[in-house]
């Protein structure tokens, strides 16, 4: 039985786009069953709406608090019979309250070899502080920043004439490819727990 994934995205979504093809293949140990967004304009909503994948808007400004919009998200990722979330670009911190009342796995992409360069802008810390390898990680989502078991790598050069935009399309390539990899990882409980 493929596992059910809800992906939490704010921007264009190319991840997501990598996720829903790879999940159309016959290898896959995983399905896209949902999709939700906290900015109304975000393509990967678009995508969503084209792949007929549910899909939420939810803005973050229409709750008094943090708490209750986060409440919220997982009520409807439990409406879905999601397994699993998947961070796909989303641009907030999840807080202790959507992980214990979760209660399950989270999964995060981020575009540097972590623990190197967590936080915004890592493509740019990465040319910035001289690296001569960068990357991509996927890993758990814990209650720090970028801070939880890694599942996945991938290693990319730096090179000399790099700047973050090349950079990040270098990357952004082998995250295409991590992402679909760590999932069907993560769906055999092929990682190791430390
Ligand atoms: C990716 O670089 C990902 O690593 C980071 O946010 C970016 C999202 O890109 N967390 P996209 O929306 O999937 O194209």
């Amino acid at each position: 039985m493929k596992i059910k994934i809800a992906v939490l995205a704010s921007g264009r979504g190319s991840n997501f786009t990598a996720l829903i093809e790879n999940s159309k293949k016959k290898s896959s140990l995983f399905q896209i069953s949902l999709l939700i967004s906290d900015k109304e304009n975000a393509g990967v909503l678009e995508t969503a709406k084209k792949e007929n994948i549910p899909s939420y808007y939810i803005n973050p400004k229409d709750f008094s608090d943090k708490k209750l919009y986060e409440k919220k998200m997982v009520e409807i990722i439990e409406e879905h019979n999601c397994d699993l979330v998947c961070l796909a670009g989303y641009m907030r911190i999840l807080s202790p309250t959507f992980l214990e009342s979760w209660g399950k796995d989270v999964l995060n992409i981020h575009p540097s070899l972590l623990p190197s360069f967590p936080g915004l802008n890592a493509q740019k810390q990465a040319i910035d502080y001289g690296v001569k390898f960068s990357g991509c990680t996927v890993h758990f989502v814990d209650e720090g920043m970028d801070t939880g078991l890694i599942i996945g790598q991938r290693v990319v050069p730096v090179l000399d004439s790099d700047d973050e935009k090349s950079l990040s399309e270098r990357i952004l390539k082998e995250e295409h490819i991590l992402y679909t990899e760590a999932v069907n990882l993560y769906a055999q409980r092929k990682y190791i727990k430390r």
